[in-house]
């Protein structure tokens, strides 16, 4: 299991040199407008993936005025450190130095649920592969080489066509196809699992959320055109061979595992279709069911969940926190507070946030 059992904070957005110490099962961060809620979401989360989902520039989350910013977490067994400067990029285990960020996100999976990262029902292609690549990856951590190395061939044949280099193509289509056809592999073999998942008598107390799991589905595509066998690599080589002037003119391949993507159908309807409500219910019933899939795998992540309340009426969100505490994994949620009285049912450690300070409530 994956807990959090200290978290310690230097300089990072507007919140305060702090340390908290979180509890296993519920955790929930209560506070005002802009009193630094999806910051500490937003911490927990760069801890777990070297990164922020809110930017790629290191100076936003740097506090203002300040030049760096530190962040530490007690995790199992594992103590992760981040210190973070224009001049500094230093992230130890355990105090020893590590490059490989892959290995962050084994010790500490995060599931997060914002409407900052966007919802995968009714998300953008990126966020849906980034849905599904995580638990690709969780369930085969192998996995992530196998993309590091689709990107570098990727990089490669792009390259090429946009020099007009045509002599070596056919040899990275080739390696392409090889890694293409494992990765939709992967992929294909997780959705079954996680449809499985779905349909088990385990997201069964999800079903009043929506009327019923039963009629919702799925289409998963390739990133390959509907004429091409994904699973063959003659078929792949022989179309990208076939297209390579058309690729030419466009300098870049347009095509392939890289361009992935899930449709969302409920009731016959297209997610497009779907209300903001419909589409933060379902996203939230998708990577539930993601935790679910982990947490029979014996792999237990932490969710973080920012601004609980927004779109969701007292029903649902009553359904999601008793979900939530019978799964048993250490959960972080925001909220604004309107919703106490529910709240208070499931007992979470309630912290007070006021201007970058946590306080926990006795
Ligand atoms: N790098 C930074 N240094 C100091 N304060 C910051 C920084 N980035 C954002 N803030 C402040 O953090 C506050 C917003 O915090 P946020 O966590 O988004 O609030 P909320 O509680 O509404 O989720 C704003 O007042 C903003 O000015
Ligand atoms: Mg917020």
């Amino acid at each position: 299991m994956t807990v959090i059992s200290k978290l310690s904070i230097h300089q990072f957005r507007n919140l305060h040199t702090q340390h908290i110490k979180p509890c296993e099962t519920i955790n929930l961060f209560i506070g005002d407008n802009a009193q630094g809620k999806t910051n500490l979401i937003e911490a927990i989360y760069y801890l777990g993936h070297n990164r922020s989902f809110k930017t790629k520039i290191l100076k936003e989350v740097i506090g203002f005025t300040c030049n760096k910013f530190q962040l530490s977490a007690q995790v199992d067994e594992y103590l992760i450190k981040l210190e973070k400067s224009k001049n500094q990029n230093t992230v130890t285990l355990n105090q020893k130095k590590i490059n490989n960020t892959s290995q962050l996100s084994q010790i500490l999976p995060i599931q997060i649920i914002t409407p900052d990262k966007g919802f995968i029902v009714n998300g953008t292609p990126k966020n849906k592969r980034s849905y599904l690549d995580w638990g690709v990856f969780h369930v085969k951590p192998e996995s992530a080489k196998i993309f590091k190395n689709y990107n570098k061939i990727l990089k490669n044949i792009n390259t090429l066509l946009a020099n007009q280099q045509t002599n070596e193509l056919n040899f990275w289509f080739l390696e392409l196809a090889k890694v293409s056809i494992i990765i939709n592999k992967n992929r294909v073999d997780y959705l079954q699992q996680l449809k499985q998942t779905l349909l088990s008598k385990q997201t069964k107390t999800l079903d009043p959320l929506i009327d019923s799991l039963d009629q919702f589905n799925y289409q998963f595509s390739s990133g390959w055109p509907k004429e091409v066998d994904e699973t063959n690599e003659q078929s792949i080589c022989q179309y990208l061979n076939k297209n390579t002037p058309s690729l030419l003119r466009v300098k870049h391949l347009n095509y392939g595992s890289h361009k992935a993507n899930i449709n969302f159908m409920f009731n016959g309807k297209n997610e497009c279709f779907f209300s903001r409500g419909e589409q933060k219910t379902l996203s939230i019933i998708f990577w539930l069911a993601q935790v679910v899939l982990l947490v029979n795998l014996n792999i237990k992540p932490i969710i973080l969940i920012d601004d609980l309340s927004s779109e969701l009426d007292h029903t649902k969100i009553n359904i999601i926190l008793h979900y939530l505490k019978d799964l048993k994994v250490q959960t972080f949620i925001t909220d604004i507070g309107h919703n106490s009285s529910i709240i208070n049912h499931i007992n979470p450690v309630i912290f007070q946030m006021y201007q970058g300070e946590i306080k926990q409530q006795d």
